[in-house]
């Protein structure tokens, strides 16, 4: 022990020979230093911006993607595209922050049994994803993609929809009184197929 240490009565020895006090210091570095990487993005444009030409989910869409969480899809698939080459040529352009600024919450996901979907608008036909989601195997034999059948029958839930787009307004999405107004009847008697199907097709299609 220096005689610098016996001079202001501080040792590191202290730290380091006690177990709480060592852990309690480290908690407050990590803590720190999670900090100053983290808070920085909340103010950062390229982050919190929505990149241009970027738009809300209709109503419909918007209803398909709530269906899309009810029906667990994330459990198997990501939307978010890394930037390294085997991604890009499989699913194209890597995702960026700003395509994600009105998801709440986004669907990024980390887990892929099936491909990833964020890019998958304008991959198929409607046609094709319906008959997908009715069976899977209709189209892709060896798939393990669960059927579902009962979507094409079920009707969205109207009464909802509105309460929905307000609670994503105090969020920071940009709709109108008139976009929720008329939100009701534009999902009313839309399939919870349909909805689906619309909310895919505008997956990723927002980057130019
Ligand atoms: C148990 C895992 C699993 C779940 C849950 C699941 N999928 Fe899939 N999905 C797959 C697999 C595996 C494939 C690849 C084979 C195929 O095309 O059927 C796939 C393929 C797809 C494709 C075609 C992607 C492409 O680029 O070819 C779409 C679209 C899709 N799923 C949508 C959905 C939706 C919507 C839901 C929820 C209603 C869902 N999936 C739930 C496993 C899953």
């Amino acid at each position: 022990m220096s005689n610098q240490d016996k001079n202001t009565g501080f040792s590191h020895d202290k730290i380091e020979t006690s177990n709480f006090l060592m852990i309690v210091l480290i908690l407050v570095v990590v803590a720190f230093g999670g900090l100053v990487e983290i808070v920085p993005l909340f103010y950062q444009k390229s982050t919190t911006e929505p990149i241009k030409g970027l738009e809300p989910y209709t109503p419909v869409q918007l209803a398909g993607r709530d269906i899309y969480i009810r029906e667990g899809c994330y459990n198997c698939h990501s939307q978010m595209i890394r930037p390294f080459r085997a991604e890009t040529l499989r699913y194209g352009h890597y995702s960026v922050a700003g395509e994600f600024v009105y998801d709440h919450p986004f669907q990024w996901g980390s887990k892929r049994t099936g491909p990833d979907l964020h890019r998958v608008g304008g991959k198929y036909s409607n046609e094709w994803q319906r008959i997908h989601l009715i069976n899977p195997r209709d189209l892709v034999p060896e798939s393990i993609m669960p059927a579902y059948p009962w979507l094409e029958t079920a009707k969205v839930d109207a009464g909802s929809i509105g309460a929905n787009m307000r609670a994503l307004r105090a969020v920071g999405v940009p709709y109108t009184d008139e976009q929720i107004a008329g939100a009701a009847d534009e999902v009313r008697n839309v399939s919870e197929l349909d909805a689906v199907i619309e909310y895919l097709q505008v997956l990723g299609t927002h980057l130019k």
